[in-house]
Formats: structure tokens, C-alpha cells, sequence
């Protein structure tokens, strides 16, 4: 491969993220290159597309540095900000510990973070997703963040750990059966989610960078196209978990992320089917309305 000077190297780079960020993306792809020549690849990576995240490999969540991997959805600064504001909200602790199950779990930065943020013995999640790929990854960053990782067995044992816990579950959560599945142990305290939520026409637009390299899985809010589709499929699934006997404990709350403009839709889902009360919705750092919760 011939050699590209680095001047030519943020020029390339200039091009395709605009001269602002180039400097800044150049920097991490140097600390992240062996060499010169693997510095050159990366930037290739980079101008034909792909997600500055998966090249580096990482992305931090919180005070986490997550591993980030194709076709696992990249963690997202609004489900960062909705993370750290939910563990200020509610206060486990080892006396009084508490369950959670995080549906569409992905790279399992939600009950991960929660994990580490909340005291040593406070909380065992349970993190389910369809995708392999997701479920293999979550493992991974526990293991990275030091959580332990607990199979249903060592679960049913309660005592292998007296750190939080996180339990893979690959499954799919919108399977009649999900719910009895014997992998959890209802009832929840806690159910998060950041679930797909966007529609078929604004997939369509979305950008070649994220339709190439995520998985239309992790993105798509109706699995099954209909006419006018308003991508909540998800949360009719989650809200008639939420009213299952028994799922979620007395004084539960269920926490989820929303796209732009389907707040009091799914406040609506949540009141009606999932028989919640003191529904509210919070806001991003950009004003938007993302997080629904509910109480029961
Ligand atoms: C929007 S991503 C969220 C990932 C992660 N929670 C986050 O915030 O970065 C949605 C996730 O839902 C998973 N998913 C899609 N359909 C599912 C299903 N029927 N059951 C379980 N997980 C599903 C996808 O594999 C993907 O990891």
C-alpha cells in the first residue's frame, strides 16, 4: 500500500466528517493503529463509512468503556443520560436488593451500567436479546466491567456472588412463552428497555452508514411491515408483560426509551394495556421527549 501523508490523511478524513471533527477522529485512529500503514486502514474504514465506534472498538457508557461490535447496536449518548438519571432515582441496596430484566438488552450497556452504579450485592439483572451477536457481546462487557456474569443455574444457587449479577437470556422476548420462561424469576422490580422503535419510512432514510453495519433488528419498530406502522410494536409487547400477574412486583417501574414523537403514545400503551399508574416522561439533553415510565 503506498504511503498517504498524514496532512493527506485529514484531508481524506476532512471530507467525509467535516474538518471539526477530522482532527479529533484522527487522533483516536492513531492511538487505535499498530502502525502506519494499519492507521491508513482504519481511515479507509472510516471514508468508506463505517461507525467511528466499531473501528475503535469501544465507546464509552457512563463511566464504562463498552466493546462495541457489527451488527450490535452502538450505545447512544440519550440512553446514557436516561441510565445515569434512572440510578438516581431509585436506591437498592444489599439489605433491600432488587431484580431487573432489561428487554432488547444489545450490548447490555443499561443493566451493565446500572450494575456499576448501584452498591456491591443491590441487584441481579437479567439481560435478554434475540441476536446472538448482542447476547455474546453483553457477556463480554460484564466480564470487562468486572459484573458477574450468572448462568441460570448459579442463579437458581443465589449465592455464587456477593456482587451485583448480570444473567444472559437470548430469547425472544415477543414469544408467547417468554414470560415463562424459566430463565427468569419474576417478579421484577425494574424492566428497562431500548427497544427498535423506527418506523419502515424513516428507516428508509436513515443514513447508508447505520442500514450497512447495524442490524435492522436492533432498529426496526414493527418486525412485521403494516400500512402506517408507528414503529411501537415493542411497547404493546413490554406494557402486556408489565400487566402479567405477577411480573412485575408491586411498586415495579418499567423504564423505557421512545423515538421522537412517540412519547404519549406509549404513555397511553402503558396506562391502558400495561396497567401502570404516575406515567411520566422525561426529556433528552436535546429536549426531546425519550423515556417513558411506569408504575405499578
Ligand atoms: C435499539 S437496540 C437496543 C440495544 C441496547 N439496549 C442499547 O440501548 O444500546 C434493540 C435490541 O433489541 C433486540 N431485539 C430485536 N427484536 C427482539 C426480540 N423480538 N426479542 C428480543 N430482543 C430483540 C435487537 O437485537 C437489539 O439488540
Amino acid at each position: 500500500m503506498p504511503r498517504i501523508l498524514p496532512t493527506e490523511l485529514f484531508a481524506l478524513l476532512s471530507k467525509h466528517v467535516g474538518q471539526d471533527s477530522a482532527g479529533m477522529e484522527l487522533r483516536w485512529l492513531r492511538a487505535a493503529a499498530r502502525d502506519p500503514h494499519h492507521l491508513q486502514s482504519l481511515v479507509s474504514r472510516r471514508t468508506s463509512g463505517e461507525p467511528l465506534q466499531y473501528i475503535l472498538g469501544t465507546q464509552p457508557f457512563g463511566p464504562l468503556e463498552l466493546l462495541t461490535r457489527r451488527p450490535v447496536l452502538i450505545p447512544r449518548p440519550e440512553t446514557e443520560h436516561w441510565t445515569l438519571r434512572l440510578a438516581e432515582l431509585i436506591h437498592p441496596s444489599s439489605q433491600d436488593p432488587i431484580s431487573l430484566l432489561d428487554l432488547c438488552t444489545g450490548s447490555g450497556c443499561i443493566p451493565l451500567l446500572l450494575c456499576h452504579l448501584w452498591p456491591p450485592g443491590s441487584v441481579q439483572a437479567v439481560g435478554a436479546d434475540i441476536s446472538s451477536d448482542a447476547i455474546q457481546l453483553a457477556v463480554e462487557n460484564a466480564h470487562r466491567c468486572g459484573i458477574h456474569v450468572s448462568t441460570f443455574h448459579s442463579l437458581l444457587r443465589a449465592t455464587d456472588s456477593n456482587g451485583n449479577t448480570f444473567t444472559p437470556l437470548l430469547a425472544d422476548i415477543r414469544s408467547l412463552d417468554f414470560a415463562q420462561s424459566s430463565a427468569l424469576r419474576s417478579p421484577f422490580h425494574l424492566i428497562t428497555s431500548n427497544p427498535p422503535y423506527i418506523t419502515h419510512e424513516d428507516y428508509a432514510k436513515l443514513s447508508p452508514s447505520v442500514k450497512a453495519y447495524e442490524d435492522p433488528r436492533a432498529l426496526l419498530g414493527d418486525p412485521q411491515p403494516t400500512p402506517y406502522g408507528k414503529g411501537l410494536t415493542f411497547y404493546h409487547d413490554i406494557a402486556k408483560l408489565a400487566a402479567r400477574e405477577g411480573f412485575l412486583a408491586r411498586n415495579g417501574v418499567v423504564a423505557v426509551e421512545v423515538g421522537i414523537g412517540q412519547a404519549e403514545d406509549v404513555q397511553r400503551i402503558f396506562q391502558e394495556e400495561g396497567r401502570l399508574r404516575e406515567t411520566e416522561i422525561w426529556r433528552d439533553p436535546w429536549e426531546v421527549q425519550r423515556v417513558v415510565i411506569g408504575r405499578r
